[in-house]
């Protein structure tokens, strides 16, 4: 008998249990082995609240329930209490553990996960969400095997480069079928996510804050708490996981006023003038951003003390006046006055060491005395774990928010750790310093969205650098990505889906050819990926011609119709780019079209209404058979089904017209044959009605106005990257 042949539910480090521990102590005698035993248990309706940490909420009682164990080590005195909470929406479960010192000693935590959770077997696909700046989120899969997989930060937040959630799929898995599950941290800074699978074939996960650099004192009298951790299940495939956590973030996350509240289609500066911004040129850009029905302008960087580049004047939450001759008073009425909403960027965590911030307070920064800094985008971090850090943000804060009448608020972070150490806490509690930072933010977070709960706040880190359900739990979205590619954008985008409501990512239109990656993409497939998240646009529109911006105002009226379908609705992944290796088959994108589309669709919670996409990679000659399925409609309901008619002639790539090729269902396609049974066609081509299984089941075929064959003058004009909208109207019966 050893407990390495158990099932434990918070392992310790040091018994006879050989694999990684959730918990490590050290002790006053330099011993790290401890161990709990059962005291009691309580369960109570609804959810506690953390100290100090974001978490999960109910706003009734009955919405869940929290079972409470308690353990007691008798060596330290130290009593852990983990915490379940399970939600009465199926599928999620969360964990916390709460470490209080009930002993004469201190002692250190040296590791203590938030959840562990031993599986009977290992027969599971570990799949993760990896990438860099500009190419968050990408799709990294492997079967477990005897031995660790592991993703993790110590960059000091939960980074571009692993996303502090992961899913564990049975190998037959499929969107639509099999068994998932995802785990997510609800934590900001530094955390792993680890899969370790025996010799015994049994699996055993634990998440957290990762142990590296991670060292808290915990004196006696003090208590300790692990952030919150994210358990999904779903027995149907991804989709089932993934609405489950959607619905699951949008009621147990994300809160405040925006919380079910249509976002405002924004306008953003940054790829429209960068740092070179003046009053005249914004009240310039917001004027023809009126024009075509965008309801927010967003100042983005440059505007404040003496700001030319990234070089200097963070800190300076003053507005340069050379730039804004009347602050930012004047020029948000200005805009107001145009009829639209106003707001603003800041970078509140950072400060250049060309600032009058860092000449008044050059030890507020994250760095070691008497050692070399290595530097991030010229500037420091200031040091959020100190209280008067946190209370100079709050109030400069506080200070720009109140001075101008501002809808919005960018809070952007644009660099990671190095140095960890800070001149306020003593030799033995260094340790603690990269969580003491992520406390210190939410505390400004928390105040912030306090003080100020009409501003609609979006979180930023240079893109998706801080992109977790910490973060949600303050600000409602955060941008994506820095990469506006409509192509890499659909991944992006797609990828985030597995884990995060499509609301929560914010998505724009941006200029080709596109300042990422130089590739032209047709401005309806920009509109089109965009529109699959918190909608805005960053591009130029002075520069823009006459038929881009038609076409950008009938396709913001577009979105207004749909957005609430959009920002609320159930989304289910169809077909995807990322099909070819995930079924295993590989295949060329150009020889057979595995991987080459990508299906989305967007469903009412009534499930009444539905909008799809489908979009391609590239163009494959003689495709006749392509489909799209819609998913998620009601069986019984019967659906006006239409695209619309793209008007205009948008001479972007050469000869591209973008002509109608309404759906076309051919007369000799078995859609026709099934659809002309139950459905009254409506004209030939133009749209139609059909009922929800009809569409499901038999699909609309779409090709070839959809994808180009080249051996129609119509169609040829459908270039590489192309995408189409469906649109699904249910007849509701009186
Ligand atoms: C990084 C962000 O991701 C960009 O959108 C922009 O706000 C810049 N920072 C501004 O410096």
């Amino acid at each position: 008998f050893s407990l390495e042949h158990l099932k434990l539910e918070y392992p310790v480090y040091g018994s006879s249990d050989y694999r990684y521990p959730a918990v490590e102590i050290l002790q006053e005698n330099g011993s790290r082995i401890s161990d709990f035993t059962y005291v009691s248990y309580t369960i109570a309706a609804g959810k506690p609240k953390l100290q100090g940490l974001p978490a999960t909420y109910t706003e009734k009682d009955e919405e869940a329930q929290t079972l409470c164990v308690k353990l007691k080590d008798e060596v330290t005195g130290i009593v852990l209490e983990l915490l379940y909470t399970i939600f009465t929406q199926r599928g999620i479960i969360t964990r916390s553990a709460r470490f209080t010192n009930e002993g004469t000693s201190s002692v250190h935590l040296l590791n203590a996960m938030s959840l562990s959770l031993d599986l009977p077997d290992k027969d599971y696909v570990w799949m993760q969400f990896s990438g860099a700046w500009s190419r968050e989120r990408h799709v990294k899969e492997r079967r477990l095997e005897q031995g660790i997989q592991s993703v993790g930060s110590i960059r000091g937040n939960s980074s571009h480069e692993h996303n502090p959630f992961i899913v564990l799929r049975r190998p037959s898995a499929t969107e639509n079928a099999g068994e998932v599950m995802g785990f997510s941290l609800i934590y900001s800074g530094n955390h792993r996510m680890q899969a370790e699978v025996d010799t015994h074939d049994t699996t055993r996960i634990t998440v957290g804050i990762n142990p590296q650099n991670f060292c808290w004192q915990l004196p006696a009298g003090e208590s300790f708490e692990a952030p919150e951790a994210v358990m999904a299940y779903a027995e149907n495939g991804f989709n089932q996981m993934s609405q489950r956590l959607h619905h699951f973030i949008r009621e147990h996350i994300i809160r405040g006023t925006w919380q079910k509240k249509e976002r405002p289609i924004l306008l953003n500066s940054w790829e429209a003038s960068y740092f070179d911004i003046s009053e005249k040129k914004l009240l310039k850009l917001a004027k023809e951003a009126k024009e075509v029905g965008i309801e927010l302008f967003v100042m983005d960087d440059g505007w404040f003390g003496e700001r030319m580049d990234d070089s200097s004047s963070l800190g300076d939450w003053e507005a340069n006046t050379k730039k804004l001759p009347g602050g930012l008073k004047g020029l948000s009425d200005k805009i107001h006055g145009l009829g639209l909403q106003f707001g603003i960027w800041v970078e509140p965590e950072m400060v250049n060491v060309k600032s009058k911030l860092y000449v008044a307070h050059p030890d507020w920064t994250i760095e070691i005395p008497g050692q070399p800094h290595s530097e991030g985008r010229n500037q420091r971090i200031l040091d959020l774990g100190r209280r008067e850090v946190q209370d100079y943000i709050i109030e400069s804060m506080s200070k720009v928010f109140s001075s101008a009448d501002i809808s919005y608020v960018k809070w952007d972070m644009n660099r990671t750790f190095s140095d960890y150490y800070s001149t306020a806490l003593p030799p033995e509690r260094q340790g603690e310093v990269a969580h003491r930072y992520v406390l210190g933010l939410y505390r400004c977070m928390r105040e912030l969205t306090e003080r100020f709960p009409e501003i609609l706040f979006e979180g930023c880190a240079a893109g998706g650098n801080r992109f977790d359900l910490g973060i949600l739990c303050y600000f409602p979205q955060i941008w994506g990505s820095d990469d506006t590619d409509a192509l890499c954008r659909a991944e992006i985008e797609e990828n985030y889906s597995y884990g995060y409501p499509l609301s929560a990512v914010s998505a724009h239109v941006s200029a080709c050819p596109n300042h990422q990656t130089l590739r032209n993409t047709p401005l309806e497939t920009r509109f089109q990926v965009a529109c699959f998240g918190s909608f805005g646009y960053e591009c130029n529109l002075c520069d823009m011609k006459k038929e881009e911006k038609e076409a950008m105002k009938e396709q913001i009226a577009l979105y207004k119709k749909w957005r609430k379908v959009l920002q609320q609705g159930t989304f289910y992944r169809g077909r995807s780019f990322y099909d070819g290796t995930q079924s295993g088959m590989g295949g060329s994108v150009l020889a057979d079209e595995a991987g080459n589309q990508m299906e989305w669709t967007c469903v009412s919670e009534d499930g009444t209404k539905a909008v799809g996409m489908l979009m391609q990679k590239l163009v494959v000659p003689n495709t006749q058979q392509q489909t799209y399925y819609p998913k998620g409609l009601l069986p019984d309901v019967r659906y006006h089904f239409y695209n619309r008619k793209l008007k205009y002639n948008i001479k972007e790539f050469g000869d591209l017209v973008n002509t109608v090729s309404p759906v076309h269902i051919r007369q000799d396609s078995l859609t026709h044959q099934v659809l002309s049974k139950f459905v009254k066609m409506d004209g030939e081509t133009e749209d139609f009605h059909a009922y929800g299984d009809t569409l499901m089941y038999g699909g609309v075929h779409v090709s070839p106005a959809f994808g180009g064959t080249g051996y129609n003058d119509k169609v040829r004009h459908y270039p590489d990257f192309a995408s189409r909208l469906y649109f699904m109207d249910g007849e509701v019966k009186k």
